[in-house]
């Protein structure tokens, strides 16, 4: 959450106040501490998901704008918590709340209630959340399934660090009486985002002291007391900012689980605005030690910021990641804001590990996580494409969502390969495009290109339009594609995911072509290709009207809420 937010959060916050029918700075509050008109407290709010920008298998707030996601944990019934810092008065940052969503195959996504407000003088800025199992914090008699909440609370004078506890399973918080549990002497407005886990016997926070380019780490009992332990800083590339950092125990490949260390940093991305990077390391409780100098890209575009890991997967599975599919250099001005009320999504879930597998040592090697509730149908396959094309008229697939995988092999080595690869989703009424592809010689790039898209982009300086990646060719002879285009996001995962590219775009016809061609490949290189449609995630909740109402528990109408709410949307 950046330092930005506050000056868009007064304007927002005076747009907001100039709706009221009093002067709000100085009208009574009475029985809540809410203080947005119209934002429901008792139950989700309504969205309309069918927007043909609106991504199908990935998740996106109801309505309005959202950024990075917080507090992701999965609870012990396999039921994963996302929330995600949410204004839902705007569709631009500013009056920062924590939306919520829940999962169990990480696609199908329930809307629930907004889980933590803002109020009218503060904003719950990012943070993350623990189940406090054995009731470390007194908070839970009589239950191992408590959720402790670590966010940071943002003011014009202060960012401190605020705890909120859930006894029904994180859908209700309330904030804890002897807040703040962490701020800086003398007060920082630079302190921000804690992320929380368990380490044998004592909670842990990594935390970013934004400016200064350190990543703090602070030690608790309890997640009410917290004691400084060490510091980690000026590491990688410094952007203007650190960030979201994450602290996280992956498994290896052939090896024992090992930790990473996560920075995001906004703005001053090599290309442009926001990035994380990552560093593989040990961490013995108190400090964090990366194995070399290193600063390795979580992403080759431009779309992927401020991810986290899901709290609750134990170290030797695959951890979870999701990251926010944006951009701060543009993420508050992107289309779908005037023509579809909300803005942002997340990219899909990943399912990570570390590999030794390039010259550099050490990857994160990041997948689709398991894609097989939302795979439909094949809409082609071969498995001996060799140096030809593949077509693909996908007009008819509601979704316009596909997931393809290219699995090539017999790649001689690296001195005589040959030969591209590339892929283009068209859109046959107005002829744009969005592409990638890869080279099978010299230093084997992998490029995307949003460049050929009319809906966006072309007046605006920081949506940059192509970008690269050098991907060496496996020591096997193999190169392996796999990709997901969800209407305006497309992601592309090489190799296992060593290499991860996340961008968005937005067409002004519908991409509803694809085709796939390769050429001057060396002889006996095996070409397998697979294309599947996928179901959309979200047309399956729709009610009759083609409304998502989310988890509707209280007896009012929804739809009037929800019109109610769109009506006191601001631009
Ligand atoms: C609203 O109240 C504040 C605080 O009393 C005051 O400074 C401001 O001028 C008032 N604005 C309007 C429009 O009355
Ligand atoms: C798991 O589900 C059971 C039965 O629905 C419920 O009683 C329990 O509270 C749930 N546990 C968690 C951690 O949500
Ligand atoms: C809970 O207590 C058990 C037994 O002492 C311990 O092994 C475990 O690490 C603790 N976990 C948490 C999250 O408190
Ligand atoms: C949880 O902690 C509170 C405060 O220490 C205590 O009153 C309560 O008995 C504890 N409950 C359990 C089940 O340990
Ligand atoms: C720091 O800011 C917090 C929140 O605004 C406030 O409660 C606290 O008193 C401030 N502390 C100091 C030392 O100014
Ligand atoms: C953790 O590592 C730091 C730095 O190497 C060291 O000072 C500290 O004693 C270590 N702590 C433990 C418990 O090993
Ligand atoms: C990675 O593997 C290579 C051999 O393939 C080895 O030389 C190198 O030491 C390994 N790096 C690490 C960090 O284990
Ligand atoms: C690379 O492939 C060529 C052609 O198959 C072969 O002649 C050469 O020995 C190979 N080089 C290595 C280092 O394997
Ligand atoms: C080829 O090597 C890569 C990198 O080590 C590995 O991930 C992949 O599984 C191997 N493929 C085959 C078919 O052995
Ligand atoms: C894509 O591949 C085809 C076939 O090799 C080639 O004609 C075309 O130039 C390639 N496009 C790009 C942008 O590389
Ligand atoms: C709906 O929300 C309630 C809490 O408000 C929660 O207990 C319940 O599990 C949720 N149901 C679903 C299907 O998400
Ligand atoms: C809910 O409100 C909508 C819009 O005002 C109305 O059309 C619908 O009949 C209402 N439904 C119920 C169950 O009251």
């Amino acid at each position: 959450m950046m330092l930005k937010n506050v000056v868009f959060l007064a304007a927002a916050v005076a747009a907001q106040t100039s709706m009221a029918p009093t002067n709000s700075t100085t009208a009574a509050v009475p029985t809540s501490t809410v203080f947005d008109e119209g934002v429901p407290t008792d139950q989700p709010i309504a969205g309309d998901y069918s927007g043909v920008w609106r991504p199908q298998v990935h998740f996106s707030p109801p309505t309005e704008f959202m950024n990075d996601p917080n507090g992701m944990f999965v609870d012990a019934n396999g039921t994963y918590h996302l929330y995600y810092q949410y204004n839902p008065t705007a569709t631009v940052a500013g009056n920062q709340h924590w939306g919520h969503a829940t999962s169990t195959d990480l696609y199908h996504w329930q809307n629930q209630k907004i889980a933590i407000f803002a109020t009218e003088n503060s904003q719950i800025f990012s943070g993350s959340a623990v189940i406090d199992v054995n009731n470390t914090s007194g908070f839970f008699p009589n239950q191992d399934n408590g959720v402790v909440a670590i966010y940071t609370l943002n003011t014009p004078y202060a960012q401190v660090q605020e705890i909120a506890w859930s006894i029904d399973g994180g859908y209700t918080f309330e904030k804890y009486s002897g807040n703040p549990v962490l701020e800086l002497s003398p007060n920082s407005t630079q302190f921000r985002d804690p992320k929380v886990v368990w380490y044998e016997d004592h909670w842990v926070m990594v935390i970013a002291y934004s400016q200064e380019f350190v990543i703090g780490v602070f030690t608790s009992p309890d997640l009410k007391e917290w004691t400084h332990a060490s510091n980690f800083s000026h590491h990688g590339l410094l952007g203007l900012q650190y960030e979201c950092p994450n602290l996280v125990q992956m498994p290896v490949e052939g090896g024992d689980p090992m930790w990473v260390l996560t920075i995001s940093i906004n703005p001053g991305a090599p290309l442009g605005g926001s990035i994380t990077e990552y560093f593989p390391g040990t961490f013995n409780g108190t400090h964090f030690t990366a194995v070399d100098a290193a600063a390795r890209l979580g992403d080759f575009s431009k779309d992927n910021y401020a991810g986290q890991f899901f709290y609750g997967i134990p170290p030797t599975e695959e951890q979870i990641y999701i990251g926010w599919a944006s951009n701060w250099e543009y993420s508050q001005v992107v289309p779908t804001g005037q023509s579809e009320g909300w803005r942002s999504a997340m990219t899909v879930p990943r399912r990570t590990k570390l590999a030794n597998v390039t010259r550099v040592g050490w990857n994160m090697m990041d997948q689709p996580y398991d894609l097989s509730p939302i795979l439909d149908s094949p809409l082609a396959t071969n498995d001996s494409l060799g140096n030809g094309s593949i077509f693909i008229d996908y007009s008819s697939l509601d979704s316009k969502a596909i997931y393809f995988q290219c699995n090539v092999s017999s790649i001689p080595n690296g001195t005589y390969s040959m030969g591209t690869l590339n892929f283009t989703f068209s859109s046959s009424q107005t002829q744009e495009s969005v592409s990638g592809g890869f080279f099978f010689g010299g230093d084997n790039p992998f490029w995307m290109n949003r460049g050929k898209v009319l809906g966006f982009g072309e007046t605006n300086p920081f949506f940059t339009d192509k970008f690269s990646v050098g991907n060496p060719i496996n020591a096997n002879g193999t190169f392996v594609l796999e990709g997901i285009i969800d209407r305006s996001i497309l992601e592309v995962f090489l190799d296992q995911g060593r290499a991860v590219g996340t961008m968005t775009f937005f067409p002004e016809g519908v991409l509803d072509t694809m085709v796939l061609k390769t050429a001057g490949l060396n002889e006996g290189v095996v070409v397998s290709v697979a294309v599947w449609g996928l179901k959309s995630a979200w047309a399956e909740y729709e009610n009759e009207e083609g409304i998502v109402m989310g988890n509707v528990t209280s007896a009012s109408n929804s739809t009037q809420a929800m019109r109610r709410n769109l009506g006191a949307r601001l631009y």
